[in-house]
Protein backbone atom coordinates (compact mmCIF):
# COMPACT_ATOMS: atom_id res chain seq x y z
CA UNK A 1 0.00 0.00 0.00
CA UNK A 2 2.75 2.14 1.19
CA UNK A 3 4.90 0.99 -2.10
CA UNK A 4 1.58 2.36 -4.11
CA UNK A 5 1.32 5.66 -2.69
CA UNK A 6 5.36 6.33 -3.32
CA UNK A 7 4.94 5.10 -6.69
CA UNK A 8 2.05 7.62 -7.20
CA UNK A 9 4.12 10.24 -5.97
CA UNK A 10 6.98 9.52 -8.12
CA UNK A 11 4.58 9.09 -11.13
CA UNK A 12 3.21 12.80 -10.63
CA UNK A 13 6.87 14.08 -9.96
CA UNK A 14 8.31 12.59 -13.39
CA UNK A 15 4.87 13.75 -14.66
CA UNK A 16 5.71 17.28 -13.76
CA UNK A 17 9.32 17.17 -14.72
CA UNK A 18 8.20 15.92 -17.97
CA UNK A 19 5.54 18.28 -18.47
CA UNK A 20 6.45 21.84 -17.02
CA UNK A 21 9.47 23.28 -19.05
CA UNK A 22 6.65 22.82 -21.97
CA UNK A 23 4.02 24.63 -19.88
CA UNK A 24 6.41 26.87 -18.76
CA UNK A 25 7.71 28.49 -22.63
CA UNK A 26 3.79 28.22 -24.06
CA UNK A 27 2.29 30.17 -21.06
CA UNK A 28 5.48 32.71 -21.77
CA UNK A 29 5.52 33.28 -24.95
CA UNK A 30 3.15 35.80 -25.09
CA UNK A 31 5.30 37.47 -22.79
CA UNK A 32 8.22 37.07 -24.93
CA UNK A 33 6.35 38.46 -27.88
CA UNK A 34 5.46 41.51 -26.24
CA UNK A 35 9.09 42.67 -25.38
CA UNK A 36 9.63 42.34 -28.34
CA UNK A 37 6.92 44.86 -29.64
CA UNK A 38 8.10 47.09 -27.28
CA UNK A 39 11.18 46.85 -28.25
CA UNK A 40 10.70 47.86 -31.66
CA UNK A 41 8.12 50.67 -30.47
CA UNK A 42 10.58 51.95 -28.36
CA UNK A 43 13.14 51.29 -31.23
CA UNK A 44 10.86 53.36 -33.99
CA UNK A 45 9.88 56.19 -31.39
CA UNK A 46 13.34 56.54 -30.36
CA UNK A 47 14.54 57.40 -34.35
CA UNK A 48 11.60 59.51 -35.08
CA UNK A 49 11.96 62.12 -31.99
CA UNK A 50 13.81 65.24 -31.63
CA UNK A 51 15.72 64.68 -28.64
CA UNK A 52 15.51 60.78 -28.47
CA UNK A 53 17.53 60.57 -24.89
CA UNK A 54 14.26 62.09 -23.01
CA UNK A 55 12.16 60.46 -24.86
CA UNK A 56 14.21 57.51 -23.20
CA UNK A 57 14.64 58.30 -20.12
CA UNK A 58 10.93 59.06 -19.68
CA UNK A 59 10.25 55.48 -20.60
CA UNK A 60 12.63 53.82 -18.75
CA UNK A 61 11.42 55.65 -15.90
CA UNK A 62 8.41 54.00 -16.35
CA UNK A 63 9.70 50.38 -17.15
CA UNK A 64 12.32 49.90 -14.24
CA UNK A 65 13.38 46.34 -12.97
CA UNK A 66 11.71 44.22 -11.76
CA UNK A 67 8.86 44.80 -13.81
CA UNK A 68 8.94 41.66 -16.15
CA UNK A 69 9.17 43.45 -19.23
CA UNK A 70 11.71 46.52 -18.33
CA UNK A 71 14.60 48.61 -19.58
CA UNK A 72 17.81 48.12 -18.57
CA UNK A 73 20.70 50.50 -19.46
CA UNK A 74 23.85 49.08 -20.82
CA UNK A 75 26.62 47.79 -18.09
CA UNK A 76 23.76 46.75 -15.26
CA UNK A 77 22.56 43.17 -16.74
CA UNK A 78 24.36 41.72 -14.06
CA UNK A 79 21.50 42.54 -11.96
CA UNK A 80 19.42 39.61 -13.59
CA UNK A 81 20.43 36.91 -11.92
CA UNK A 82 18.20 34.63 -13.31
CA UNK A 83 15.99 34.25 -16.52
CA UNK A 84 12.59 34.82 -14.62
CA UNK A 85 11.16 36.27 -11.27
CA UNK A 86 10.06 34.18 -8.19
CA UNK A 87 8.87 35.20 -5.13
CA UNK A 88 7.47 32.92 -2.91
CA UNK A 89 8.84 30.25 -0.38
CA UNK A 90 8.32 26.51 -2.05
CA UNK A 91 10.79 24.06 -1.61
CA UNK A 92 14.11 24.53 -3.63
CA UNK A 93 14.14 20.73 -4.78
CA UNK A 94 10.43 21.51 -6.05
CA UNK A 95 11.71 24.30 -8.14
CA UNK A 96 14.86 21.80 -9.10
CA UNK A 97 12.24 19.37 -9.88
CA UNK A 98 10.24 21.76 -12.45
CA UNK A 99 13.33 22.09 -14.79
CA UNK A 100 12.50 25.96 -15.31
CA UNK A 101 13.84 26.56 -18.59
CA UNK A 102 15.64 29.67 -19.76
CA UNK A 103 12.89 32.13 -20.52
CA UNK A 104 14.01 35.43 -20.48
CA UNK A 105 14.66 37.35 -23.60
CA UNK A 106 17.18 40.51 -24.27
CA UNK A 107 15.77 43.01 -27.23
CA UNK A 108 18.50 45.94 -27.95
CA UNK A 109 17.55 49.86 -27.81
CA UNK A 110 19.68 51.93 -29.91
CA UNK A 111 19.72 55.72 -30.54
CA UNK A 112 21.01 56.00 -34.01
CA UNK A 113 23.45 52.96 -34.05
CA UNK A 114 24.46 53.65 -30.54
CA UNK A 115 23.53 50.68 -28.33
CA UNK A 116 21.93 52.65 -25.01
CA UNK A 117 20.51 49.71 -23.43
CA UNK A 118 18.28 46.94 -23.45
CA UNK A 119 15.00 45.84 -23.20
CA UNK A 120 14.54 42.93 -21.12
CA UNK A 121 11.59 40.05 -20.53
CA UNK A 122 12.01 38.20 -17.48
CA UNK A 123 8.51 36.35 -16.50
CA UNK A 124 7.27 36.22 -13.46
CA UNK A 125 6.53 32.29 -12.44
CA UNK A 126 5.23 32.99 -8.52
CA UNK A 127 1.76 32.04 -9.03
CA UNK A 128 2.78 29.48 -11.92
CA UNK A 129 5.54 27.55 -9.23
CA UNK A 130 2.46 27.80 -6.11
CA UNK A 131 -0.28 26.56 -8.19
CA UNK A 132 1.88 23.27 -9.63
CA UNK A 133 3.28 22.97 -5.52
CA UNK A 134 -0.23 23.39 -4.62
CA UNK A 135 -1.05 20.41 -7.07
CA UNK A 136 1.42 18.50 -6.20
CA UNK A 137 0.75 18.52 -2.36
CA UNK A 138 -3.42 17.83 -3.54
CA UNK A 139 -1.39 14.62 -4.86
CA UNK A 140 0.59 13.85 -2.22
CA UNK A 141 -2.69 14.56 0.33
CA UNK A 142 -4.72 12.57 -1.37
CA UNK A 143 -1.90 9.32 -1.60
CA UNK A 144 -1.54 9.52 1.87
CA UNK A 145 -5.78 9.32 2.28
CA UNK A 146 -5.90 6.61 -0.11
CA UNK A 147 -3.19 4.45 1.34
CA UNK A 148 -5.18 5.23 4.99
CA UNK A 149 -8.38 4.29 3.56
CA UNK A 150 -7.27 1.50 1.84
CA UNK A 151 -5.13 0.31 4.72
CA UNK A 152 -8.29 0.63 7.22
CA UNK A 153 -10.34 -1.50 5.23
CA UNK A 154 -7.85 -4.34 4.17
CA UNK A 155 -7.37 -4.25 8.65
CA UNK A 156 -10.95 -4.57 9.15
CA UNK A 157 -11.67 -6.95 6.10
CA UNK A 158 -8.68 -8.98 7.16
CA UNK A 159 -10.37 -8.96 11.04
CA UNK A 160 -13.62 -9.77 9.70
CA UNK A 161 -11.87 -13.03 8.07
CA UNK A 162 -9.20 -13.87 10.67
CA UNK A 163 -11.36 -13.92 13.87
CA UNK A 164 -13.79 -17.16 12.55
CA UNK A 165 -10.46 -18.42 11.82
CA UNK A 166 -8.85 -17.98 15.11
CA UNK A 167 -12.51 -19.61 16.63
CA UNK A 168 -12.26 -22.32 14.13
CA UNK A 169 -8.24 -23.00 15.23
CA UNK A 170 -9.12 -22.62 18.83
CA UNK A 171 -12.31 -25.64 18.20
CA UNK A 172 -9.71 -27.90 16.85
CA UNK A 173 -7.36 -27.43 19.57
CA UNK A 174 -10.16 -28.22 22.12
CA UNK A 175 -10.90 -30.82 20.03
CA UNK A 176 -7.40 -32.65 19.93
CA UNK A 177 -7.59 -32.21 23.66
CA UNK A 178 -10.95 -34.57 24.17
CA UNK A 179 -13.18 -31.68 24.47
CA UNK A 180 -16.29 -31.89 21.83
CA UNK A 181 -18.92 -30.09 23.37
CA UNK A 182 -18.39 -26.19 22.96
CA UNK A 183 -19.42 -25.43 19.25
CA UNK A 184 -17.36 -22.59 17.15
CA UNK A 185 -19.49 -20.32 16.47
CA UNK A 186 -20.50 -19.85 12.76
CA UNK A 187 -18.88 -16.84 11.24
CA UNK A 188 -17.04 -14.62 8.89
CA UNK A 189 -17.22 -15.27 5.09
CA UNK A 190 -19.47 -18.91 3.66
CA UNK A 191 -16.16 -20.78 2.31
CA UNK A 192 -14.55 -20.34 6.47
CA UNK A 193 -18.80 -20.12 8.12
CA UNK A 194 -18.52 -23.87 6.30
CA UNK A 195 -15.83 -25.16 7.29
CA UNK A 196 -16.68 -23.99 11.05
CA UNK A 197 -20.19 -26.50 10.60
CA UNK A 198 -17.65 -29.57 9.32
CA UNK A 199 -15.84 -29.05 12.05
CA UNK A 200 -18.76 -29.11 14.82
CA UNK A 201 -19.81 -31.91 12.52
CA UNK A 202 -16.23 -33.81 13.10
CA UNK A 203 -16.93 -32.94 17.03
CA UNK A 204 -19.86 -34.86 17.10
CA UNK A 205 -18.72 -37.47 15.20
CA UNK A 206 -16.04 -37.79 17.38
CA UNK A 207 -17.74 -37.79 20.82
CA UNK A 208 -20.15 -40.36 19.78
CA UNK A 209 -16.91 -42.28 18.76
CA UNK A 210 -15.16 -41.52 21.74
CA UNK A 211 -18.50 -42.78 23.97
CA UNK A 212 -18.90 -45.96 21.93
CA UNK A 213 -14.83 -46.49 22.28
CA UNK A 214 -15.87 -46.22 25.76
CA UNK A 215 -18.52 -48.12 26.13
CA UNK A 216 -16.73 -51.20 24.14
CA UNK A 217 -13.57 -50.81 26.51
CA UNK A 218 -16.24 -51.55 29.59
CA UNK A 219 -17.75 -54.05 28.10
CA UNK A 220 -14.08 -55.74 27.47
CA UNK A 221 -12.96 -54.95 31.08
CA UNK A 222 -16.11 -56.15 32.90
CA UNK A 223 -16.10 -59.52 29.91
CA UNK A 224 -12.67 -60.03 31.27
CA UNK A 225 -12.75 -59.87 34.71
CA UNK A 226 -16.37 -62.46 34.26
CA UNK A 227 -13.83 -64.74 32.65
CA UNK A 228 -11.65 -64.62 34.99
CA UNK A 229 -14.17 -64.66 38.19
CA UNK A 230 -15.40 -68.02 36.18
CA UNK A 231 -11.83 -69.08 35.82
CA UNK A 232 -11.09 -68.38 39.26
CA UNK A 233 -14.51 -70.04 40.30
CA UNK A 234 -13.03 -73.27 38.34
CA UNK A 235 -10.04 -73.52 40.05
CA UNK A 236 -11.17 -72.50 43.36
CA UNK A 237 -14.14 -75.47 43.35
CA UNK A 238 -11.63 -78.05 41.32
CA UNK A 239 -8.48 -77.67 42.60
CA UNK A 240 -9.21 -76.85 46.26
CA UNK A 241 -10.83 -80.10 47.15
CA UNK A 242 -8.19 -82.23 45.05
CA UNK A 243 -5.28 -80.65 46.78
CA UNK A 244 -7.22 -81.00 50.03
CA UNK A 245 -7.87 -84.54 49.11
CA UNK A 246 -3.32 -85.27 48.55
CA UNK A 247 -3.23 -83.86 51.84
CA UNK A 248 -5.41 -86.03 53.80
CA UNK A 249 -4.09 -88.70 51.62
CA UNK A 250 -0.70 -88.25 51.89
CA UNK A 251 -0.92 -88.01 56.10
CA UNK A 252 -3.09 -91.06 56.06
CA UNK A 253 -0.21 -92.88 54.13
CA UNK A 254 2.57 -91.72 56.87
CA UNK A 255 2.67 -94.11 60.10
CA UNK A 256 -0.56 -93.05 62.31
CA UNK A 257 1.69 -94.58 65.22
CA UNK A 258 3.99 -91.32 64.81
CA UNK A 259 3.06 -88.42 66.58
CA UNK A 260 5.60 -86.10 65.24
CA UNK A 261 5.37 -85.36 61.89
CA UNK A 262 6.62 -86.63 58.43
CA UNK A 263 10.60 -86.77 58.83
CA UNK A 264 12.17 -83.79 55.70
CA UNK A 265 13.13 -86.26 52.96
CA UNK A 266 10.48 -89.18 53.66
CA UNK A 267 8.23 -89.03 50.59
CA UNK A 268 5.42 -88.15 52.37
CA UNK A 269 7.14 -85.50 53.74
CA UNK A 270 7.75 -84.20 50.00
CA UNK A 271 4.04 -84.83 48.76
CA UNK A 272 3.12 -82.90 51.53
CA UNK A 273 5.53 -79.96 51.50
CA UNK A 274 4.33 -80.25 47.16
CA UNK A 275 0.82 -80.12 48.07
CA UNK A 276 1.60 -76.91 50.63
CA UNK A 277 3.13 -74.50 47.85
CA UNK A 278 0.49 -75.88 45.23
CA UNK A 279 -1.96 -74.51 48.02
CA UNK A 280 -0.41 -71.85 48.20
CA UNK A 281 0.54 -71.08 44.02
CA UNK A 282 -2.80 -71.58 43.24
CA UNK A 283 -4.39 -68.93 46.44
CA UNK A 284 -1.84 -66.75 44.66
CA UNK A 285 -3.34 -67.30 40.88
CA UNK A 286 -7.05 -66.98 42.53
CA UNK A 287 -6.10 -63.65 44.15
CA UNK A 288 -4.55 -62.60 40.59
CA UNK A 289 -7.48 -63.86 38.89
CA UNK A 290 -10.28 -62.32 40.88
CA UNK A 291 -9.77 -60.22 44.14
CA UNK A 292 -12.60 -61.47 46.14
CA UNK A 293 -11.81 -59.22 48.78
CA UNK A 294 -12.78 -56.24 47.70
CA UNK A 295 -16.65 -56.79 47.44
CA UNK A 296 -16.06 -58.94 50.65
CA UNK A 297 -13.94 -56.78 52.79
CA UNK A 298 -14.33 -53.24 51.09
CA UNK A 299 -11.10 -51.53 49.11
CA UNK A 300 -9.24 -50.16 52.18
CA UNK A 301 -9.33 -53.20 53.76
CA UNK A 302 -8.50 -55.19 50.41
CA UNK A 303 -6.12 -52.59 49.62
CA UNK A 304 -4.13 -53.18 53.54
CA UNK A 305 -3.98 -56.54 52.82
CA UNK A 306 -2.33 -56.81 49.60
CA UNK A 307 0.00 -54.01 51.01
CA UNK A 308 0.73 -56.29 54.01
CA UNK A 309 1.68 -59.15 51.34
CA UNK A 310 3.79 -56.60 49.40
CA UNK A 311 5.79 -56.65 52.74
CA UNK A 312 5.91 -59.78 53.59
CA UNK A 313 7.51 -60.59 49.90
CA UNK A 314 9.93 -57.71 50.44
CA UNK A 315 10.38 -57.26 53.97
CA UNK A 316 13.11 -54.66 53.76
CA UNK A 317 10.96 -51.95 51.48
CA UNK A 318 9.48 -49.23 53.83
CA UNK A 319 6.10 -48.92 52.72
CA UNK A 320 3.75 -46.10 53.10
CA UNK A 321 0.17 -45.88 52.77
CA UNK A 322 -2.64 -43.37 52.77
CA UNK A 323 -6.30 -44.33 51.58
CA UNK A 324 -9.55 -42.37 52.54
CA UNK A 325 -11.98 -44.40 54.09
CA UNK A 326 -14.56 -43.14 51.77
CA UNK A 327 -13.67 -45.28 48.78
CA UNK A 328 -15.29 -48.17 50.63
CA UNK A 329 -18.56 -46.55 49.29
CA UNK A 330 -18.13 -46.68 45.55
CA UNK A 331 -19.40 -49.04 43.40
CA UNK A 332 -17.87 -52.37 42.38
CA UNK A 333 -16.54 -51.08 39.01
CA UNK A 334 -14.66 -48.05 40.25
CA UNK A 335 -13.37 -49.87 43.20
CA UNK A 336 -12.38 -52.95 41.44
CA UNK A 337 -10.78 -50.63 38.89
CA UNK A 338 -9.34 -48.90 41.99
CA UNK A 339 -7.89 -51.92 43.17
CA UNK A 340 -6.38 -53.38 39.87
CA UNK A 341 -4.96 -49.86 39.80
CA UNK A 342 -3.09 -50.30 43.07
CA UNK A 343 -2.40 -54.17 42.63
CA UNK A 344 -0.46 -53.41 39.21
CA UNK A 345 1.47 -50.36 40.84
CA UNK A 346 2.36 -52.18 43.56
CA UNK A 347 3.71 -55.61 41.53
CA UNK A 348 5.60 -53.17 39.57
CA UNK A 349 7.46 -51.83 42.08
CA UNK A 350 8.04 -54.78 43.77
CA UNK A 351 9.32 -56.55 40.52
CA UNK A 352 10.95 -53.71 38.71
CA UNK A 353 11.68 -50.86 40.70
CA UNK A 354 14.24 -52.01 43.41
CA UNK A 355 13.32 -48.95 45.50
CA UNK A 356 13.83 -48.78 49.66
CA UNK A 357 10.51 -47.12 49.92
CA UNK A 358 7.18 -47.76 48.46
CA UNK A 359 4.32 -44.88 48.90
CA UNK A 360 0.56 -45.72 47.81
CA UNK A 361 -2.32 -43.01 48.28
CA UNK A 362 -6.00 -43.37 47.18
CA UNK A 363 -8.07 -40.38 47.98
CA UNK A 364 -11.20 -38.32 47.02
CA UNK A 365 -10.91 -35.09 45.67
CA UNK A 366 -13.91 -32.90 44.51
CA UNK A 367 -15.42 -35.34 42.11
CA UNK A 368 -12.35 -38.01 41.55
CA UNK A 369 -10.58 -40.52 42.93
CA UNK A 370 -6.59 -40.26 42.66
CA UNK A 371 -4.50 -42.85 42.76
CA UNK A 372 -0.50 -42.39 43.40
CA UNK A 373 1.64 -45.47 43.45
CA UNK A 374 5.14 -43.84 44.02
CA UNK A 375 8.67 -45.51 44.82
CA UNK A 376 12.44 -44.39 44.56
CA UNK A 377 13.63 -46.94 42.96
CA UNK A 378 15.67 -46.96 39.25
CA UNK A 379 12.98 -45.68 37.45
CA UNK A 380 11.34 -46.31 34.01
CA UNK A 381 13.23 -47.73 31.01
CA UNK A 382 13.83 -44.80 28.56
CA UNK A 383 12.14 -47.28 26.14
CA UNK A 384 9.14 -48.36 27.94
CA UNK A 385 6.56 -50.60 26.22
CA UNK A 386 3.79 -51.37 27.90
CA UNK A 387 3.28 -55.00 29.05
CA UNK A 388 0.12 -56.81 29.90
CA UNK A 389 -0.11 -55.21 33.36
CA UNK A 390 0.02 -51.34 32.46
CA UNK A 391 -2.19 -51.90 28.84
CA UNK A 392 -4.44 -53.45 31.40
CA UNK A 393 -4.51 -50.81 33.93
CA UNK A 394 -4.70 -48.02 30.69
CA UNK A 395 -7.66 -49.98 29.32
CA UNK A 396 -9.35 -50.16 32.87
CA UNK A 397 -8.74 -46.23 33.68
CA UNK A 398 -9.78 -45.18 29.89
CA UNK A 399 -13.08 -47.36 30.39
CA UNK A 400 -14.27 -45.07 33.43
CA UNK A 401 -13.53 -42.14 30.96
CA UNK A 402 -9.94 -41.72 33.66
CA UNK A 403 -6.33 -40.64 33.28
CA UNK A 404 -3.39 -42.28 33.77
CA UNK A 405 -0.05 -41.11 33.79
CA UNK A 406 3.35 -42.30 34.42
CA UNK A 407 6.27 -39.91 35.27
CA UNK A 408 9.26 -39.65 37.33
CA UNK A 409 10.13 -36.22 39.14
CA UNK A 410 11.93 -35.61 42.07
CA UNK A 411 13.97 -39.03 42.16
CA UNK A 412 10.55 -41.07 42.30
CA UNK A 413 8.59 -43.14 39.66
CA UNK A 414 5.20 -42.60 39.92
CA UNK A 415 1.99 -43.70 38.45
CA UNK A 416 -0.86 -41.05 38.59
CA UNK A 417 -4.32 -42.00 38.13
CA UNK A 418 -6.90 -39.60 37.91
CA UNK A 419 -11.27 -41.58 38.09
CA UNK A 420 -14.14 -39.24 37.94
CA UNK A 421 -16.48 -40.34 40.46
CA UNK A 422 -19.57 -39.84 37.79
CA UNK A 423 -19.18 -42.04 35.17
CA UNK A 424 -22.11 -43.99 35.52
CA UNK A 425 -23.98 -40.60 34.20
CA UNK A 426 -24.46 -41.58 30.28
CA UNK A 427 -23.20 -39.25 28.15
N1 LIG B 1 7.89 -48.86 39.26
C1 LIG B 1 8.62 -49.16 38.17
N2 LIG B 1 9.95 -48.94 38.18
C2 LIG B 1 10.70 -49.26 37.10
N3 LIG B 1 10.21 -49.78 35.96
C3 LIG B 1 8.91 -50.05 35.90
C4 LIG B 1 8.02 -49.75 36.99
N4 LIG B 1 6.76 -50.07 36.62
C5 LIG B 1 6.85 -50.56 35.37
N5 LIG B 1 8.13 -50.55 34.93
C6 LIG B 1 8.61 -50.94 33.60
O1 LIG B 1 7.49 -51.04 32.74
C7 LIG B 1 7.48 -52.26 32.05
C8 LIG B 1 6.06 -52.68 31.74
O2 LIG B 1 5.35 -52.98 32.91
P1 LIG B 1 4.08 -53.91 32.84
O3 LIG B 1 3.22 -53.42 31.72
O4 LIG B 1 3.44 -53.97 34.18
O5 LIG B 1 4.64 -55.31 32.40
P2 LIG B 1 5.44 -56.38 33.27
O6 LIG B 1 5.31 -55.96 34.69
O7 LIG B 1 4.71 -57.63 32.99
O8 LIG B 1 6.83 -56.33 32.76
C9 LIG B 1 8.21 -53.17 32.96
O9 LIG B 1 8.78 -54.25 32.26
C10 LIG B 1 9.26 -52.30 33.60
O10 LIG B 1 10.38 -52.23 32.78
MG1 LIG C 1 3.57 -55.47 35.66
Amino acid sequence: MAAMAVGALLLGGLALQTFSPEQFKDENTQGARSAQLVADALNAALAAANNPRETLDAFAGALRLPAPIAFVPPGTEGQRTSSYIYHGNVPAWFTALLQIPELGSTHPITIRTTHVGDIVFRPDLSAEILEKWVGFLALAASSIALMLVAGLSAYLTAGTALRPLEQLGAGLTRMRSGVYDSAIPLAGPPEISKSCAEANELAATLKRLSRDNRDLLRKLVAVQDDERRDLARELHDEMGPLLFAIRANATALSDPEAEDPPEPGSPVYGILSAAEALQQANRRVLEGLSPIYVAELGLTASVQALLRDAQSQAPDLYVISRIDHRLNELDGLLSQTSYRVIQEGVTNVLRHAQASTMSVAATINGDQIQIEISDDGIGLPPDLTFGRGLTGMHERVRALDGKLRLLREGGLTMVRCGLPLDHLIVR
